[in-house]
């Protein structure tokens, strides 16, 4: 009975990877190519089989970028095959530049999904690795600063209810502890990300290295935006 239950569990998850329907798409980034220390810079979890926009916005001064992405699940000659369709369109229209990963060879040099103008703790982005996974809840390495953004489509008849749970979840942006982020332009500062040991996220803004400003921004879910909520937690 138990192996029934089993197989009929891969079964159903197979299916769900065959439509690219409701999985989550994980990037979780390293220092070095085989992605077996301690997880460093930044990440993503972002749902399949939906058009997403705005993926980087939180890292980049809120400036909005038209471009979007939409993420497909396919099987190929047995393997799994993970494409990312970067569209210049905010509603997934247009030429796409298209990135692909084989489910299985988990660990690539870092896909620049969101071009941020900065280094990281001295690093370019490309000098990452990243560790790509599927999994039917987004994941993050633990203790990072996640900024999750989550459907209105929360449940409650009236629309009003407040929810930000993994059922409602569509991406989140992934900062791993104490990463600093340094940016030049349009003048030189750093963002460091951090958690602390009771869970609450931070960031350290300084200016020339010496102007600093120490704020909790963590945020309980909420619906400020016309198109979700978003929260943001130490994971
Ligand atoms: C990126 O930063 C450099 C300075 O490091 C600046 O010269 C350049 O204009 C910036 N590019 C954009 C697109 O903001
Ligand atoms: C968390 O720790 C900080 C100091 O590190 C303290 O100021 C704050 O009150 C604590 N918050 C909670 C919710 O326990
Ligand atoms: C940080 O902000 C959150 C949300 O406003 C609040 O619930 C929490 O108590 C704050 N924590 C600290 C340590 O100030």
């Amino acid at each position: 009975m138990k192996s029934f239950i089993i197989f009929l569990l891969i079964i159903s998850f197979k299916s769900i990877i065959a439509f690219g329907q409701g999985l989550f798409v994980n990037f979780v980034p390293f220092l070095t190519e085989k992605c077996n220390e301690e997880p460093f810079g930044i990440g993503f979890s972002i749902l399949s089989g939906v058009c997403i926009n705005n993926l980087g916005s939180f890292l980049q001064n809120g400036q909005k970028t038209s471009s979007s992405w939409y993420f497909e699940i396919t099987e190929y000659e047995k393997s799994t095959i993970i494409s990312g369709f970067n569209y210049p369109d905010s509603d997934c229209s247009g030429f796409p530049e298209v990135s692909r990963f084989v489910y299985g060879v988990e660990c690539v040099n870092s896909p620049v999904i969101v071009p941020i103008n900065a280094t990281f703790s001295g690093y370019d982005f490309s000098s990452y690795y990243t560790h790509v996974s599927l999994s039917k809840v987004p994941m993050f390495p633990d203790d990072s600063v996640v900024r999750g953004v989550y459907s209105n489509a929360d449940g409650s008849s009236d629309g009003s209810g407040d929810t930000c749970t993994f059922d409602n979840f569509v991406y989140g942006t992934v900062i791993t502890n104490n990463l600093l982020i340094k940016y030049q332009f349009p003048f030189e500062y750093t963002d460091t990300y951090s958690c602390s040991s009771n869970g609450t996220a931070y960031i350290n803004m300084c200016e020339e290295n010496e102007k600093c400003l120490k704020k909790n921004i963590s945020l309980e879910c909420n619906s400020d935006e016309s198109n979700g909520h978003t929260q943001i937690f130490c994971s």
